[in-house]
């Protein structure tokens, strides 16, 4: 048994979650899901930053007091990851005194170290990003990303000595090949470290919304470098050693690709800097684009859709939870950036879960109701679909272990797909009720007791209710994956339970 201890980003509180954050946390819930049914101890987290200007100057803005602000949206984050039944097992707000205590551990421990010194800091900021860009960097003097104009700020800052770091961070990466995926990105992080590092301002006096420094009380730390450290507080750092060194080593996180620099340079040298091994794993992840640019809250106004339209909350209502989940894991390669469209989504649910998962539950349960009296045969141990489900078996599992829900998901439909083409070649209800039926619903239930185990970490719910439906008892994901999915299992006499179609189909409107 492993252990996996898997984190998302922690989300701005600057408005409501939208579908692009769902994104990055709906595939770090299927895969601690898929740790949990492959038998690892897991531990889940994602949470909300809640410092900083950004924040700062939205609960102005709002006419509220940071505090007021975010104790009013850290809630609709909890509220959205419910609905979107996101299985995490910790939820961290940066505004926790668990998190205070635990930042100023950590940074006190650099600045022991003398990897932290004061200086002046001029230089262009964007407030978004909460970053700052050289002239060069930015796009005429606007953010590159947000396209609004950068403000000039000069301060005096405690700063940190990242380029202390350039060659021990290289040499990690050349001994941890596998240290940031996908290769592309490593690739990334290792030119930047190349082309050389600057230390950073990581110490603010220009607001007070933040983590105040302990050895110098008038500054507070700058947002990203108290944010970074949220994956050590939900682990005890500064508080329990034993949890740190029994998390830490299985650790991953999961980024998007605009915080690469954060996560996959300056955090592994914030961790060197503390005497700490760097977090095992940075899966980096692409982001959801409408009419190609990045969906979210600074999206254009002539977008094709709203925004506001796309609520997590909206679109399950609209698709369904699971169908909504599925989409998203399943239409873009995590790592790579893909289109999110109303007729994407449409598409997938009619023809993956409707005419292919749904259709075959459906006349799997009517052919076994009218032809076996309702009470599900055992399978073949020597049916043909057997070296498909083996095939697809082994492959899903690789792929969630490589962090791959598409792929995961497009095995699965394999095994799908394989199991209609056997009925259509069978064809068991133009049969005599008989042994050939009994056989051929069998290798078809037992077919469909695979599909859904592997099918649970995406659609947690619907594998429930295909479980139920194939009268079996318990849950799809009592794992172990390595022993609940091999061949044979379904066993004979279970009564399978008729229903309502488990994916109606929509009808597009013109
Ligand atoms: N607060 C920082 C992260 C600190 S982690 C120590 C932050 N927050 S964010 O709310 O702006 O973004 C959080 C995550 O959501 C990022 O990984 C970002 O890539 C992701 N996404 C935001 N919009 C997205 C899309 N349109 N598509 C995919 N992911 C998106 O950055």
């Amino acid at each position: 048994m492993g252990r996996f201890y898997i984190t998302t980003p922690i989300y701005y509180v600057n408005d409501a979650p939208h579908v692009g954050s769902a994104y990055c946390t709906v595939n770090a819930d299927a895969l601690a899901r898929w740790h949990r049914l492959a038998g690892d101890d897991v531990k889940f987290l994602t949470g909300t930053d809640e410092h900083g200007q950004k924040i700062a100057d939205t609960a102005e803005r709002n006419g509220q007091s940071p505090q007021a602000w975010v104790d009013h949206i850290a809630p609709r984050f909890l509220d959205a990851w419910r609905n979107l039944n996101i299985s995490n097992d910790d939820f961290i707000r940066t505004t926790e005194p668990r998190h205070f205590q635990t930042v100023q551990a950590f940074l006190t421990t650099i600045y022991e170290n003398g990897y932290i010194y004061k200086d002046v800091y001029e230089g262009l900021y964007c407030v978004s990003c909460e970053d700052y860009y050289t002239l060069e960097a930015s796009d005429e003097g606007k953010c590159p990303i947000h396209g609004r104009l950068l403000t000039q700020m000069q301060e005096e800052n405690w700063f940190f000595r990242l380029s202390a770091f350039e060659e021990r961070l290289l040499a990690y990466y050349d001994e941890h090949p596998d240290f940031v995926t996908p290769e592309t990105r490593r690739n990334e992080a290792r030119s930047f470290i190349k082309g050389g590092l600057k230390d950073i301002s990581i110490t603010r006096t220009s607001i007070s919304w933040g983590i105040p420094v302990p050895w110098d009380e008038r500054h507070v730390f700058y947002v990203w470098y108290d944010a970074l450290i949220n994956y050590l507080t939900a682990i005890g750092y500064g508080r329990d050693d034993d949890e740190v060194e029994r998390w830490w080593p299985d650790s991953h996180h999961l980024v998007g690709k605009e915080i690469l620099r954060f996560h996959c340079v300056w955090w592994p040298a914030m961790c060197m800097a503390a005497g700490l091994a760097p977090v095992h794993h940075v899966q980096v992840t692409g982001w959801l684009l409408v009419g190609g640019k990045k969906l979210g809250k600074t999206m254009d106004a002539d977008a094709p859709v709203k925004v506001t339209d796309l609520s997590p909350s909206s679109l399950s209502a609209e698709f369904g939870v699971d169908p909504l989940r599925y989409y998203l894991l399943r239409e873009t390669i995590l790592g790579n950036d893909g289109e999110f469209s109303l007729e994407g989504i449409t598409a997938r649910y009619n023809t993956d879960l409707a005419n292919n998962l749904g259709n075959l539950v459906a006349r799997v349960v009517s052919v076994v109701s009218s032809k076996c009296e309702g009470v599900g045969p055992a399978p073949d141990a020597s049916s043909n679909l057997r070296v498909t489900a083996e095939r697809v078996v082994e492959g899903v599992q690789r792929a969630w272990e490589n962090f791959a829900p598409s792929v995961a998901l497009e095995t699965t439909w394999e095994l799908i797909g394989a199991t209609n083409a056997y009925l259509e070649e069978h064809a068991p209800w133009k049969m005599e009720s008989g042994p050939e039926v009994a056989r051929v619903m069998g290798d078809a239930l037992e077919a469909i007791r695979l599909v859904t185990i592997m099918i649970s970490p995406a659609m947690p719910s619907v594998a429930t209710e295909i479980w139920r439906r194939i009268g079996l008892s318990g849950v799809p994901t009592s794992g172990p994956f390595a022993s609940c999915a091999r061949w044979g299992l379904y066993p004979g006499g279970a009564r399978v339970v008729k229903a309502d179609a488990l994916f109606p189909r929509i009808v597009e409107s013109e």
